[in-house]
């Protein structure tokens, strides 16, 4: 009984190792092109921002309440127009800044894309557009994003679906421009709305 749950447990590991090694086929990070300015503009909601024009950077937002704004753009100073034509997608993601990944091995940073558990938190997926300088996308920041330092990195695919370059919100040692997601004071509004019912309840009873 006991052989059987663990020789089930030990295929699910398997299925799911595996499952995982398929994502990047191995990229390493340093091997891909740096080819795009990417900045992200945390801030409140009423706070309008324009692409292209210096972001307002709020360094700590609230997750659920506040809105995460990235803009994304060739790095012309680098690389020639022309460069992007064949980009296609491009999926952002929120990383760990390093304050956040101390003992903490399940963010560990990695080179192997396969591996790297810098940037867990999807942020958006959609087409990229080259004739459009600077690209830009906001939401509100999903209410489950954890508690920590954050920066953004943008990975880009071609039309065969490769992963062909990147660009992120920071330097190679991470060190500006990081925001801090904290928890939303909705929920414990929500606690304290279901206690009060319980002690009317209470009471009544
Ligand atoms: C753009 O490219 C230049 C030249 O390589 C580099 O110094 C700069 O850091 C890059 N900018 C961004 C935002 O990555
Ligand atoms: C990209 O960043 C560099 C500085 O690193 C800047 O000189 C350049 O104008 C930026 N390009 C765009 C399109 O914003
Ligand atoms: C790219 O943006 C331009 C300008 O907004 C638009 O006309 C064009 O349809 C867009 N292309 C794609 C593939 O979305
Ligand atoms: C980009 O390519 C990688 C593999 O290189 C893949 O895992 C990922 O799903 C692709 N993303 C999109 C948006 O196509």
């Amino acid at each position: 009984m006991a052989l059987h749950g663990l020789m089930l447990l030990a295929s699910l590991l398997v299925l799911l190792s595996c499952l995982t090694e398929t994502a990047y086929g191995g990229i390493l990070l340093s091997s891909l092109p740096k080819t795009l300015n990417v900045s992200a503009s945390p801030h409140k909601p009423d706070q309008v921002n324009t692409p292209g024009v210096l972001l307002n950077f709020v360094g700590n937002i609230i997750a659920g309440e506040d809105k995460l704004g990235v803009v994304w753009s060739l790095n012309n100073t680098n690389f020639p127009v022309g460069t992007d034509a064949a980009y296609k997608t491009v999926n952002i993601k929120l990383c760990y800044a390093p304050v956040s990944q101390v003992g903490k091995p399940g963010r560990k940073t990695e080179d192997d894309l396969d591996k790297d558990k810098t940037c867990q938190i999807e942020f958006y997926t959609g087409p990229y557009n080259a004739s459009i300088k600077w690209q830009y996308y906001e939401s509100t920041l999903d209410r489950h994003v954890p508690h920590a330092s954050y920066f953004v990195r943008a990975y880009v695919n071609d039309s065969a679906g490769v992963l062909v370059a990147y660009g992120q919100s920071t330097g190679p040692n991470k060190d500006y421009n990081i925001f801090v997601v904290s928890g939303s004071h909705k929920r414990p509004k929500m606690v304290s709305i279901w206690f009060s019912v319980f002690v009317l309840f209470f009471f009544v009873a």
